[in-house]
């Protein structure tokens, strides 16, 4: 008798001692026995997720509102443009003024976001009902897998990675700058400093709390004992891979949180709060 690969969600393989059937679900007609809200959480997911998108495309195509003296918003750093304003990241490349800079640099956390580990299964879940949760079955009758297009294409996740590492040196290079008054004089503090800082920060613990990061610094190895320094950095990461998911969230919303900050001192909506 062949031994039969487990199927996905609800298979029932032939086991020792029993005939060789195909593998078929299991005979359950209801969708789910559960009753608790399983479905709360995927709703969470899909109203968060789109709002995020919704607010995230407005300000990338707004091309305005992205600069007040001394910070700059996330969306929009570093500024590829000949229309920023202020002293920012050196400009390595100007497009013209009239495209916003941030469609340029929105393909790097948008490509990390996308093939995050984590993300694929909260999207999965809540968008592509796949399955919407644990023991609820799935509308799909077949799982074709991250091996052919589209979704091959998440395995570039190590490639989002590492661009966004660097942008993550940018980030924390505007949150130094913060440290600067409106007129540029440094040993300033504001509460928009206060929000560079938190982002960059929850940026960090976001990227270095990754699945490939974790495997960057400890895999491919027979053994840790000869290699203790990747053996202490891979158990730091692990430590921090075990909160990815709620970093996931955190850094999603500081950078909205951050632009919006950015957003409403350029309108003139508000004031920033200095400290000293
Ligand atoms: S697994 Fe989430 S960023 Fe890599």
């Amino acid at each position: 008798m062949t031994a039969t690969a487990p199927r996905r969600t609800g298979a029932v393989t032939s086991g020792p001692g029993q005939a060789d059937h195909a593998p078929r679900r299991a005979a359950i007609a209801a969708r789910t026995l559960r009753t608790d809200r399983w479905w709360v959480q995927p709703l969470l997911t899909v109203v968060t997720l789109a709002a995020f998108v919704v607010y995230s495309t407005f300000r990338a195509f707004q091309n305005a509102y992205y600069f007040s003296e001394p910070y700059i918003s996330p969306f929009y750093s570093p500024c590829l443009t000949t229309g920023c304003e202020g002293d920012t990241f050196p400009k390595l490349f100007t497009g013209p003024a009239w495209i916003s800079p941030a469609l340029y640099i929105l393909v790097i956390p948008l490509g990390l976001r996308l093939t995050c580990y984590y993300y694929r299964k909260a999207y999965y879940r809540s968008f592509w009902l796949s399955p919407p949760a644990c023991a609820v079955a799935e509308p799909h009758q077949r799982y074709t897998g991250e091996a052919r297009p589209p979704l091959l294409a998440q395995n570039l996740h190590r490639y989002a990675l590492y661009g966004a590492l660097v942008f993550n040196v940018i980030l924390t290079y505007d949150a130094i700058l913060g440290f600067r008054d409106e007129t540029g004089e440094w040993g300033h503090m504001g509460l928009g400093t206060l929000v560079l800082l938190a982002n960059a920060t929850l940026l960090w613990l976001y990227s270095l709390s990754c699945h490939s990061c974790r495997h960057i610094v400890g895999g491919r190895l027979n053994n840790f004992s000869r290699h203790p320094l990747r053996y202490k950095a891979w158990t730091l990461v692990s430590r921090l891979n075990a909160r990815h998911a709620r970093f996931a969230w955190f850094s999603l919303f500081s950078v909205a949180i951050a632009d919006l900050y950015v957003f409403l001192l350029a309108t003139g909506t508000i004031t920033d709060l200095r400290f000293f």
